[in-house]
């Protein structure tokens, strides 16, 4: 038996941030010991919201600097094959054929798209947009994953890949293996703000790629709580994202206990709490800097890495379209045709 396949990307848009890091990348350095793994660079999707020149032309770049993130965060480039998802068309012909595979109000049901037509800025929902999931689905079954670790809010694309997965199965016979979504173990990290999500549009994120000063300046201005005022005033720990962090990234759980309680009682200011949480940060950043820097000095490394993944993928991906095809009975559709039109050109050629 040869070792179960998993499958997980970001879009090309950027670095990536801590919340990242807490959603989906500790999974994958996780999970690819494990699993042969395969990491999309999902350029397709991001033009379901980002479609200018301007965009497009930030592809190689953003892809570039995203998957030295994910090498750097302690992903082993022996052990994961890197692609750039425009580069493979058959990922576009599969979209097409799973396309019929689910209903418009079923994707209308898909939280997820309306947030992000709203964060994109759109009034009606563009068609692309509406598809997202199904072409997450072409990306997922095209290499024949079984585990798709992701964040929340990719959680129900991963459940409509899955229900194309039966669909299709029981169409057309056994091709596809039913994905498993293996979700975050660390709830969804808020941002600096205190507003919602880690997010980079919103100015809220601390980087993979953020200098020990940069982080420093980050969590010094990190929101609070609002209330307190002086240091001697209790404060509450709850919901606070100083404490969120806190919990998240620094491995002193007693240091945590004590820094929670003098906070409650108005025995510590805000600032030894920040300090405190400046070096937890750095000391989490300290090792995937050091990768960083490894990287960095191999040129070319990375785009070879991504160049190398997309040749690979292309094959396997062929493959998958290929057993779709005949599944599907289109193979033999063709195959008629051609015969037929064999056919006839030999009957008209010995009638003469
Ligand atoms: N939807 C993912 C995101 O939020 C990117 C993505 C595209 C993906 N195709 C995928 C993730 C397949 C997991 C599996 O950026």
């Amino acid at each position: 038996m040869s070792v179960a396949r998993m499958l997980t990307g970001d879009r090309p848009t950027g670095r990536l941030h801590l919340g990242h890091y807490v959603g989906s990348i500790a999974n994958r350095v996780r999970l690819h010991q494990r699993y042969e793994s395969f990491f999309i660079i999902a350029d397709l999707h991001m033009l379901t919201t980002r479609n200018s020149r301007e965009d497009v032309g930030r592809v190689s770049g953003n892809a570039r600097d995203m998957v030295t993130d994910i090498l750097s965060a302690g992903v082993d480039p022996a052990r994961a094959t890197f692609y750039l998802q425009s580069a493979i068309p058959e990922v576009g012909d599969l979209n097409t054929l799973l396309q019929n595979l689910v209903t418009v109000p079923r994707l209308e049901r898909v939280p997820s798209l309306k947030d992000m037509a709203r964060d994109a800025g759109k009034e009606e929902m563009p068609y692309g947009l509406l598809g997202y999931p199904v072409l997450q689905a072409a990306d997922i079954l095209c290499v024949k994953g079984r585990v798709v670790p992701v964040g929340k809010d990719n959680a129900a694309h991963v459940e409509v890949t899955r229900e194309i997965a039966r669909r299709f199965n029981h169409l057309y016979g056994e091709v596809f293996p039913v994905p498993e979504l293996i979700p975050a173990e660390t709830p969804t990290l808020v941002g600096t703000d205190g507003q919602g999500k880690m997010s980079k549009s919103r100015g809220n994120s601390i980087l993979l790629s953020d200098d020990p000063a940069a982080v420093r300046r980050k969590v010094m201005s990190m929101y609070t709580d609002p209330n307190r005022v002086r240091a001697d005033v209790p404060g509450t720990v709850e919901g606070n994202p100083v404490f969120a962090y806190h919990d998240v990234f620094n491995p002193d759980r007693a240091r945590v206990d004590e820094l929670k309680q003098r906070y409650r009682a108005g025995r510590v200011g805000d600032v030894e709490v920040k300090e405190q949480l400046v070096a937890a940060v750095n000391r989490f950043l300290d090792p995937i800097r050091e990768r960083r820097a490894e990287i960095e000095a191999d040129r070319g490394l990375v785009d070879q890495l991504i160049v190398d993944g997309t040749e690979r993928t292309r094959r396997e991906v062929h493959q998958t379209l290929v057993e779709v095809r005949r599944a599907m009975g289109l193979t033999g559709a063709y195959q008629q045709l051609r015969r037929r039109a064999e056919r006839a050109r030999r009957t008209a050629a010995t009638a003469v």
